[in-house]
């Protein structure tokens, strides 16, 4: 799980296009596009990064993109269908492979005005990703960073969606250890320095279950609670980590 300083660059140059790919795709969320626009934009600037799909294909996932759109929580699949309107939230989640190595990131974005408890609720996503940082140091354990995820989101009066976790990431999109958004602090897997994790907070309004729809991949809660995806792969270092995805 411990990375070598030559695989730490290339995972951090992936980490790097991953992220700048999904700020331009976040840029072009608007109403009247569908998710496959994205799809293709995204085809299109992976060519232009010389970067290839960690998702296409994986287990038989059939996009480049995961795009997930209100009550969807993950892996919703882009479809010239999906046409977006005002108050939607779009989680997008994007994976590259650059040089062999991993790059995998989320960001959830609002269709112009949406309520203020999604525009809310997105905020606190990103923001129980930040707290991880805090836990995400040498010594301490995958159960730290679930329980800060877990009571952070409480706090504010969301839930988690138990059913995914984040994970560690490297030659291979998912490696140990698993990184679960829930938990109890000082247990788990050990944080050493230069493991690289990708921290994904997946929060919803309601508490849920969660059920996958008949196309076999998309991730919808079972109440219709909307959701919000917030994802970034990180280099444990030290003092506090390095943000890779950033
Ligand atoms: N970011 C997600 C993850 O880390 C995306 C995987 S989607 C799949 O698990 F299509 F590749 F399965
Ligand atoms: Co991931």
């Amino acid at each position: 799980m411990v990375k070598t300083q030559k695989e730490i660059d290339k995972i951090r140059t992936a980490c790097r296009i991953c992220k700048s790919i999904l700020i331009e795709l976040g840029e072009m969320v608007k109403e009247g596009i569908t998710t496959y626009d994205i799809e293709k934009k995204a085809e299109e600037l992976f060519k232009k990064n010389s970067v290839s799909p960690a998702f296409e294909n994986y287990r038989g996932y059939p996009a480049i993109l995961c795009v997930s759109v209100n009550e969807e929580v993950v892996h919703g699949i882009p479809s010239k269908k999906k046409v977006l309107k005002e108050g939607d939230i779009v989680s997008i989640d994007i994976g590259v492979i650059y040089d062999g190595y991993y790059g995998d990131c989320a960001d959830t974005f609002p269709v112009g005005k949406v309520k203020d408890v999604h525009r809310n609720m997105i905020d606190v996503a990103r923001k129980s990703f930040k707290e991880c940082l805090y836990v995400a140091i040498p010594g301490k354990k995958t159960g730290d960073i679930g329980a800060t995820i877990e009571n952070f989101v409480k706090q504010n009066k969301f839930s988690v969606v138990r059913e995914f976790a984040g994970h560690g990431i490297g030659k291979e999109l998912h490696e140990y250890p698993e990184i679960p958004n829930f938990g109890e602090n000082g247990t788990g897997e050990i944080l050493r320095e230069n493991m690289v994790i990708a921290i994904e907070p997946m929060i919803i309004e309601h508490s849920s279950p969660v059920k996958i729809l008949k196309d076999g991949w998309t991730v919808v809660t079972k109440n219709g609670s909307f959701s919000a995806h917030y994802e970034n792969c990180i280099l444990i270092k030290k003092e506090a980590p390095e943000i890779l995805t950033e």
